[in-house]
C-alpha cells in the first residue's frame, strides 16, 4: 500500500477510535495499540505533510515544533459586552430593548464563563484557525494549541463555512489537580483562567495537549447569512448539532414562563423558563448556585434572542447593543492603562509596569500596577489604552487582572523593546523572563547598591534609593565596595544632602561595619541566596566566606546541595554566582574595609549581639508600646540569632505576645509553647525600663 493509503486508513481508524473514546468514554483498543496507530500516522505524516487530513486524529496529540502564533485579522467584529451590576439593570436592559423595538421580545440568559474568549474559523467544515480575541480587531492564531482540544470538533459533518464564538476554560478540580503537581511555588497560577491563558498560548501543543481545557461555544456567524438560524436558540441547537459543545445551564426569559418554555421545545433544548417578572429571583438562584459548578463563572450574559432584532440594534464601538452582561461583582477598580515603562533590576530582570489613571483601592491611590512579563502581557492581550481592572494581591503589589475594555484606537498587544531602556543593550530571554544582561548597566548597579544598604540587608540609614541615584549620578559611589571608600565630602553641593546628612551617612555606614556574616552574605544580591539560606550556609558549616569560595573553587556543587532546603540547583547556581571574578573582587574590596566576612567576628565585634536566641524559633502577636512598627521586635530577635516565623506551630519555642493578638496565643497555650510578654522580652535583651534613660526614649534605637 502506498503512503496515500496508508495515511488514509490510520487516520479513519483512529477517529473512530477518539470518537469513542471522548464522546462516550469507551475504548475500544489498548492504550499501547492507540499509542503505536498514532506515532504510526505521526511519522507517516511527518514524511508526506501534503497528506495529512485537515481533521487528522494527531492534531490532538499536539507537536513539539514551537508555535508563533502569527496575528491574523478577525472576519467577525469580536466584540466585548456591556455591563450591568444590578437586577434593575438587567429590567432595564429588557425593558427598553422592548420598547425601542415596539413590540415582544424574548432574551436567551446564559453563564458568563470566566475563560478565554474563542473564535473557530471552518471553511468547508475544516477547522481552518482558532484565534484569540486581541485587540477584536486583530488576534492571535493559536489552533495547533486549540485543535488539541477534544471538545473542539476538527471537522463538521457538513461542508460549511462558519465562525463560532466560545470560552476555552479549565475546570476547578482540573486546576487544583494540576496546580498542584507543579513544584515550582513560582509557577503555579493565580486561578483557572491564568492557567487557561498560560496554556492557550503553550510553545509546544504537546504541552497544551496535556492540560484538559474545554470550551463552551455561544455564537455562530454564518458566511452565507441565508444559513443562519432566525434566533438565538436555533444557533445553539444548530451548534450542538454540528458537534460543538453548548452549556446546558440555559435559561429563557420571556413575557410569561409558558412562551419561554415554548420557544426552549421549539428549539428541541433543554432550559429554565422564567418571565421577566422573576429576573431577581434567577439572579439569587444563579449566585447562590455558582460556587457548586465545575467552572468560574463572574456573571450573566442576557441576549436578545430574535436575529433581525439584533440587526436593528447594531453594534457600539465597544459592544453589541443586544446584549448585555450582569456581573456578580463590580471590579475592585477600574483604570485606563496609560502606558507601560519598563524596570530593570539589580538582577538586569526587566519588569513592564503599568502606568494607569490615579485610581483609589484599599484606602491608597495607585498610579501604578505589576505586569510581570511580556507574557502576561500577552496573555491579558493588552494594549495602551485598555480599560483594566486593578487589584491589591495579598494586600500589597497592585495588580493589572484584566482588562475590562478594549482601547477604541485599535493599539495591538503592548510589546518589550528589544533593547534595554536603561544601556540600550539587548535584552535577552531567560525561560519566560526578559533580562538585561550587561553586568555594569547603570540601573542594576544602582539596584544592587540599593539592595546592600537597604533596611532588611546591611541596613544603613539614609542611604535609600534616591540618595543612591544621586551619589551615582555624581560618580561617588559607582560599586557596592565604593560604600566604604568614597570620598562624601563633595556630596555636601547635591541637592537635597548636607553636611548634616552627610555626617549621619557616615556613621550608618560605620554601623554597617558590624553586621553579622550571613546578613553580609545575603546583601551581596547573589541569586538564591536570601536571608534564610544565608543563615542556613552559616549554621551548616559555611561560617566565613573562605570555607564558601573553598567549595567553590573546587566546583562542590554537592557540599551546598546537601544543605536542607538547598537541592542540586541551587548548589549548582552558588558555585556559578561565586566564581564570578567582579563578585570575587567585591567580596574582598569589602574584606579590606573590614566587613565581616566570618561569623566568627560576629560576636567578638562591639556591633554584633550575644545569640542569646540562637536555635530558638519565634512567632510574634500583638501590638507593642517599643516594637512599632513590630517588625522591629522581629529584628531584635534575629539579631540575636533567634528564628522568625509567621504562626505557631510544633516547632515554634516562644511566642511574643504583645496587647490584643488572636488565635496565635491560643494556639502556643495548646501546643505549651512559652508565652513572653513585652516586659520580659525587654529585659531579656537587655533593655528593660531602668536603661530607658528616662525619658521614655529607648537608647536602643
Ligand atoms: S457573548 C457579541 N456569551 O465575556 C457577543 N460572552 O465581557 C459577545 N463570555 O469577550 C459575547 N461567557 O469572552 C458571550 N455566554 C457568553 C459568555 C461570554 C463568557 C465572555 C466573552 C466576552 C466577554 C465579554
Amino acid at each position: 500500500m502506498g503512503a496515500k493509503e496508508d495515511i488514509d486508513r490510520l487516520t479513519a481508524e483512529l477517529k473512530v477510535y477518539q470518537d469513542k473514546y471522548y464522546k462516550e468514554g469507551v475504548s475500544l483498543v489498548s492504550d499501547s495499540e492507540y499509542d503505536r496507530l498514532t506515532d504510526m500516522l505521526i511519522e507517516l505524516e511527518r514524511e508526506h505533510p501534503e497528506l495529512q487530513h485537515p481533521d487528522s486524529p494527531t492534531r490532538r496529540v499536539g507537536s513539539d515544533l514551537t508555535n508563533d502564533f502569527p496575528e491574523v485579522r478577525h472576519t467577525i467584529p469580536v466584540l466585548s459586552l456591556d455591563k450591568a451590576y444590578s437586577d434593575e439593570a438587567v429590567l432595564d436592559f429588557f425593558s427598553k430593548s422592548i420598547q425601542k423595538e415596539g413590540g415582544a421580545l424574548s432574551f436567551a440568559a446564559e453563564e458568563k464563563i470566566d475563560g478565554i474568549s474563542m473564535v473557530l474559523y471552518y471553511e468547508g467544515g475544516v477547522l481552518r484557525r482558532a484565534v484569540t480575541r486581541g485587540n477584536g480587531e486583530i488576534g492571535n492564531d493559536v489552533t495547533p494549541n486549540i485543535a488539541t482540544m477534544p471538545s473542539v470538533p476538527l471537522s463538521l459533518p457538513e461542508p460549511i463555512d462558519i465562525a463560532v464564538r466560545g470560552e476555552v476554560y479549565l475546570e476547578k478540580a482540573d486546576f487544583e489537580r494540576l496546580n498542584a503537581e507543579e513544584s515550582d511555588e513560582s509557577k503555579r497560577a493565580a486561578n483557572p483562567r491564568n492557567l487557561a491563558a498560560g496554556t492557550v498560548r503553550r510553545q509546544k501543543s504537546s504541552e497544551a495537549g496535556r492540560v484538559p481545557l474545554t470550551m463552551f461555544c455561544y455564537e455562530g456567524f454564518w458566511t452565507d447569512r441565508s444559513q443562519t438560524p432566525s434566533d438565538h436558540l436555533h444557533i445553539l441547537s444548530r451548534l450542538k448539532q454540528l458537534g460543538f459543545r453548548i452549556n446546558p445551564h440555559l435559561a429563557f426569559f420571556a413575557s410569561d414562563r409558558a412562551q419561554a418554555e415554548d420557544k426552549l421545545r421549539d428549539a428541541g433544548l433543554e432550559g429554565e423558563a422564567y418571565a421577566f417578572s422573576q429576573i431577581d429571583e434567577f439572579i439569587r438562584h444563579k449566585a447562590a448556585e455558582r460556587s457548586g459548578l465545575g467552572y468560574e463563572i463572574d456573571g450573566l450574559v442576557f441576549k436578545i434572542n430574535e436575529l433581525d432584532v439584533r440587526e436593528r440594534f447594531g453594534y457600539t464601538e465597544h459592544h453589541p447593543r443586544w446584549a448585555i452582561a450582569y456581573k456578580f461583582e463590580a471590579p475592585q477598580a477600574e483604570a485606563k492603562l496609560l502606558g507601560i515603562t519598563v524596570q530593570v533590576g539589580r538582577t538586569g530582570r526587566i519588569t513592564p509596569v503599568a502606568e494607569i489613571t490615579p485610581t483609589k483601592l484599599g484606602g491608597s491611590t495607585i498610579r501604578r500596577a505589576t505586569l510581570h512579563n511580556q507574557e502576561y502581557i500577552d496573555e491579558l492581550e493588552l494594549a495602551i489604552g485598555d480599560t483594566v481592572s486593578i487589584s491589591k494581591r495579598g494586600d500589597v503589589i497592585p495588580a493589572v487582572e484584566s482588562v475590562i475594555e478594549k482601547n477604541s484606537e485599535g493599539s495591538t498587544t503592548y510589546h518589550l523593546p528589544s533593547q534595554c531602556p536603561c544601556c540600550h543593550t539587548p535584552i535577552i530571554q531567560v525561560g519566560g523572563l526578559q533580562y538585561c544582561p550587561y553586568y555594569d548597566c547603570p540601573d542594576q548597579v544602582r539596584g544592587r547598591i540599593a539592595y546592600f544598604a537597604s533596611a532588611d540587608q546591611m541596613d544603613i540609614e539614609t542611604l535609600g534609593p534616591k540618595t543612591v541615584s544621586l551619589l551615582y549620578d555624581a560618580g561617588i559611589l559607582r560599586s557596592i565596595e565604593d560604600i566604604y571608600s568614597a570620598d562624601y565630602s563633595s556630596a555636601a553641593d547635591l541637592p537635597g544632602i548636607g553636611e548634616k546628612s552627610i555626617k549621619l551617612l557616615e556613621k550608618g555606614i560605620r554601623e554597617s561595619l558590624g553586621r553579622p556574616f550571613a546578613v553580609v552574605l545575603s546583601s551581596l544580591g547573589v541569586a538564591d541566596i536570601g536571608k534564610k539560606s544565608a543563615e542556613l550556609l552559616v549554621r551548616n558549616g559555611f561560617s566565613s566566606i573562605d570555607a564558601i569560595l573553598d567549595a567553590v573553587d573546587r566546583k562542590d556543587c554537592e557540599a551546598f546541595a546537601r544543605i536542607p532546603g538547598f537541592g542540586e540547583l541551587t548548589g549548582a547556581r552558588i558555585v556559578e554566582a561565586f566564581s564570578s571574578e567582579r563578585l570575587r573582587a567585591t567580596i574582598e574590596a569589602l574584606r579590606k574595609a573590614g566587613v565581616h566576612m566570618d561569623a566568627a567576628q560576629d560576636a567578638k565585634d562591639g556591633g554584633g549581639e550575644e545569640q542569646i536566641f540562637s536555635g530558638e524559633v519565634w512567632c510574634i502577636t500583638g501590638s507593642f508600646e517599643h516594637f512599632n512598627p513590630r517588625s522591629k521586635a522581629l529584628k531584635e530577635i534575629e539579631r540575636r540569632g533567634g528564628r522568625t516565623v509567621s504562626s505557631v506551630t510544633s516547632k515554634t519555642t516562644h511566642l511574643l505576645a504583645g496587647e490584643g493578638g488572636g488565635s496565635k496565643r491560643a494556639d502556643a497555650e495548646r501546643l505549651g509553647v512559652r508565652i513572653v510578654s513585652e516586659d520580659e522580652f525587654l529585659k531579656m535583651i537587655g533593655t528593660d525600663e531602668e536603661q530607658d534613660g528616662g525619658d521614655g526614649q529607648l537608647l536602643l534605637f
